[in-house]
Order: C-alpha cells, then structure tokens, then sequence
C-alpha cells in the first residue's frame, strides 16, 4: 500500500516560503492557463492551488463578471493566499481549505475549466478526484493538469533514486511512501480514460532551473513538499542522507549555479458534450 503525504507537516514558515520560491511551478501554470484559453466572464475551480499566485492570475484575465474558487488542504497556505488578496478588490475570487476528493459544495455542471498545477502527483485519491473534477465542468469544460511524472526523472530525481540505492538506505528507506511524482504518463492518461475525458492532449514540457547551491535546492524542495521531504528515510538516516545528497549536488555546483531539468507532464483534456463511449 502507497502511503501518501500528509498536508499536516506543512508549517506557517514553509507555506511562506512556498510563495515566494514557486517561480517554476507559477510558469508551468500560466503556460496551462494559456492552452486552456481563459477568458473573461469565465468560472474557474482551482484544485490545490497553494499559497493561491496563479489563481490571482487568473483572476485577472476572467475580470470581474468570471469568477475563480481556489482550494487547498494545506490550512497555512490558505492562510497565505487569503492575506495576500485582504485589502485588494477581488470580488471574483476565494480561497478555502479544501481537497480535491471532495467537490460536493460545487454543484453539477458548473466551471468552464478546472486547474491542477504541479498537484496531480500530491493527491491521496485520483480516481475520486478525477469523478469529482467532471461532475463539476460544464460539458465541454476542460481540464488543465501540469505534474511531474514517475518514468520521466529530472537529474535531481535521478541522483535521489541513485541516494536511495546505497547502503544503509536501501534495506531501510519505506518505499511504500510517495513522495510526490508518484504517477506515470501511461496511468494518467488511463485515469483520465476511466473517468470519461475525451480529446486527452498531453505533452512532456522541460523546463531548466538554476539553484543557487545544495541549499537552494533543499529548501526549495521542503517549501515544496509542505513539510514531507525526506519523510521516506528513517528519522535516524535523515541528516547522513542529507550530507550525501548535499555532496552529490556540489559535484554539479558551477559558478552559475546548479542546473537542473523539469520534465512536466502538462495534459489538456475536456469534458464531452455526450458519452465519451
Ligand atoms: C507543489 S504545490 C502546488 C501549488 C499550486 N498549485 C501552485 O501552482 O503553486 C502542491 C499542492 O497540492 C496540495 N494538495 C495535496 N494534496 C491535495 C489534495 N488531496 N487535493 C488538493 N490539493 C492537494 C498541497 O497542499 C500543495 O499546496
């Protein structure tokens, strides 16, 4: 059994940081919200939207008569997201705690788009979810997912899959524990079959990230995880692990930086006016 990550670890410091850190994660999201040709007028329903910067985006391109709901487990990045908007005239939008396994205060038929950035991978329950997400769109309403994916490693994965095939982590590390790309292109693109989508465009987007050195890297990571990074190594292991992949990454310290790659799955898909079948 999968053990998936728990939006309780997540912490008023991290959910902060998250903010101010997630510039990658903010340009995968306007490159969907471009694909998905947002307009003015429209209804938006944000799944996981963090500390909420792409949903104020987005808020600015539906204007005042669209309206965007944006929602996230995570409690301290609501809180973020909300104090941020206090004090501007944003009519249009709203943040809640709230997941996306359970839709049930959206009724039927009701967004023209749904977006889950950098999310898909992070969720307990996809299948529920992805039941939720086409209860709610309108037919023809479409989907916008941007995630990174199990069987496409960026360099920074790949050296923490190679971390993980050494001694003493090997025999002691719970595999069983997601840590966030937990989902291949082939398994979403089924999930997404299953739950009656239609005209499933999905693309692979890589983008290049420069870090500044080990630490840029670390805490971009435990920003981005909400408190669950390293939550697969024994709490024992955790600071011999944490040197060896800090050695790891200073082999690739330039005077630049460290490079690293995105390989993103970015997927359109739609809602069908009939049966998909
Ligand atoms: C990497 S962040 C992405 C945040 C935001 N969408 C962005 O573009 O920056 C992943 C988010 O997924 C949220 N999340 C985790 N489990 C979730 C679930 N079951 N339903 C909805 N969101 C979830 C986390 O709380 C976290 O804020």
């Amino acid at each position: 059994m999968v053990i998936m990550s728990s939006v309780i670890c997540d912490t008023p410091t991290l959910a902060e940081r998250y903010d101010k850190i997630s510039n990658s994660q903010f340009e995968h999201g306007k490159l969907l919200v471009e694909e998905l040709d947002i307009k003015k007028g429209d209804y938006i329903l944000d799944i996981g939207c963090g500390t909420g910067r792409l949903a104020e985006y987005i808020s600015e391109i539906i204007g005042n008569k669209g309206r965007i709901y944006s929602i996230d487990p995570a409690e301290y990045r609501i809180q973020v997201a909300q104090k941020k908007i206090k004090g501007k005239s944003l009519p249009n939008i709203s943040f809640e705690v709230g997941r996306g396994e359970d839709l049930s205060c959206f009724a039927d038929n009701s967004f023209d788009t749904v977006v889950m950035n950098v999310v898909f991978g992070w969720i307990t329950d996809k299948k529920t979810t992805l039941a939720e997400v086409y209860r709610v769109l309108k037919p023809n309403g479409l989907v916008g997912i941007t995630t990174s994916s199990k069987g496409l490693p960026g360099p920074l994965m790949v050296i923490t899959d190679e971390l993980l095939k050494r001694e003493p982590y090997a025999s002691q590390v719970n595999a069983n524990i997601d840590s966030g790309k937990s989902i291949t292109a082939d398994e979403l693109l089924q999930l997404l079959i299953n739950a009656g989508f239609s005209d499933i465009n999905l693309k692979l987007r890589r983008t290049y990230i420069h870090y500044k050195d080990p630490g840029d890297i670390i805490e971009f990571t435990e920003a981005s995880h909400f408190g669950n990074y390293l939550n697969h190594v024994p709490v024992h292991l955790r600071d011999a692990y944490r040197s060896e992949y800090i050695t790891e990454l200073e082999k690739r310290q330039t005077a630049e930086g460290i490079e690293s790659v995105w390989n993103m799955l970015h997927v359109i898909t739609k809602k069908p006016q009939g049966n998909a079948y």
